[in-house]
């Protein structure tokens, strides 16, 4: 199975299943004498872990990271960086009722026919336990980002179609104070609300995800295939249950006249040059512009549900599945920090990129 490294310089390589002994990641590129501890990582991954709340999957991981090498004497050393975390609570037999059927919108039957065999347990490579190893490298990569003074955060902007409105003011320092990470506390409670509702009918929801990158200097990223946005939509669709991306006015820019759309330049009392609008998210020509990046990430609604659901079996017979588990209502406070670990490794490597681009 190839696909599973991402990056040029700050380059992850992800490895490990579900319900296996560990999964993990390789970082090469990282460079030498960045403070890293094993707690610097943990804190993302407990933003991530199973079981955080009571509008997420139960399920009891620990999620406890070890570093295996890379570091020394509490720095990093230059050398490739590995990160195990082991699987502590997989209950295999929790899934042995769909060993040979297909979940409607999981990966069970494309993994198959890809394949030829599928480790049905926990979803194998499919699920998106995988991306525990992605929020333990973004949390490598977050330090490369504050060097060079960039900020960083992601929220919940919607849950199904409880939005935050224009209008509504955001609050950063509230995002990690309600269980939904929402940077409004009035739209928090609906959107939680309404998770709630869901998950008693059995059913799930999706939502939107909102990333926002500030202090980023001008001149990152690589045209033509690897503009900064092309890097970051990728990255983003490489997310499980992700179904979109949008940058800066994104789909809604194709409503208004260029004549509205344009980001006039200035020059702001510092001398720096500026845009009055930013319709462009930051980035122009696949090269950031130096105003703040801004991009939205859509998730479906997540397809295990605890309802019976028509299907077929590995023979082709038609079956019924029936909604076992502990399962997410809804993936989006759980996708937070990998939203920004996924944006924090783009950025590092194109950060790192860019110091070979002029002489
Ligand atoms: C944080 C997170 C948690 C998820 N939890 C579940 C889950 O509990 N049950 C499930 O069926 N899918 C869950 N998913 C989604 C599946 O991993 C995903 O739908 C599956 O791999 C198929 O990929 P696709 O939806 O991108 O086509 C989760 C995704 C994320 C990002």
């Amino acid at each position: 199975m190839a696909g599973n490294i991402f990056g040029t310089a700050f380059r992850i390589t992800t490895y490990g299943e579900s319900h296996g002994h560990s999964i993990g990641v390789i970082i090469d590129g990282c460079p030498a004498g960045l403070n890293l501890s094993s707690a610097d990582i943990q804190v993302d991954l407990d933003r991530r872990r199973p079981g955080q709340s009571a509008i997420v999957t139960q399920r009891k991981e620990g999620d406890k990271v070890q570093i295996l090498s890379g570091v020394f004497d509490g720095k990093t050393t230059g050398t490739p960086i590995a990160l195990q975390i082991l699987n502590t609570n997989a209950k295999s037999k929790d899934y042995s009722h769909i060993k040979d059927k297909y979940r409607p919108s999981h990966a069970d039957y494309t993994y198959d026919q890809k394949y030829g065999i599928r480790d049905y347990r926990g979803g194998g490579r499919s699920s998106a336990r995988e991306t525990a190893a992605r929020v333990a490298a973004g949390a490598i990569a977050k330090k490369i980002l504050e060097k060079e003074g960039i900020v960083l955060y992601a929220h919940v902007s919607a849950v199904g179609a409880v939005k935050l409105l224009k209008s509504d003011v955001k609050n950063r320092s509230i995002i990690e104070l309600n269980e939904i990470r929402c940077a409004n506390a009035e739209r928090a409670e609906e959107m939680i609300a309404l998770i709630r509702e869901i998950r008693k009918q059995g059913d799930t929801i999706g939502g939107t995800i909102e990333c926002v990158l500030e202090q980023v200097p001008a001149g990152l990223g690589q045209p033509v295939f690897d503009r900064l946005e092309a890097d970051l939509a990728k990255a983003m669709l490489s997310i499980n249950a992700c179904k979109g991306f949008e940058l800066g006015s994104g789909f809604e820019g194709t409503l208004m006249r260029g004549s509205a759309h344009n980001d006039a330049f200035y020059r702001d009392a510092s001398g720096q040059i500026q845009t009055d609008t930013n319709y462009s998210g930051g980035i122009q020509g696949g090269i950031s512009n130096g105003m703040p990046v801004e991009f939205r990430v859509a998730f479906k609604p997540v397809a295990t549900l605890m309802q019976d659901q028509q299907s077929v079996d590995s023979k082709g017979e038609q079956v019924t599945v029936t909604g076992k588990g502990r399962h997410d209502p809804c993936v989006l406070p759980r996708a937070v920090p990998i939203v920004e670990a996924m944006a924090a490794c783009v950025f590092a490597d194109h950060i790192l990129r860019s110091r070979l681009d002029r002489a």
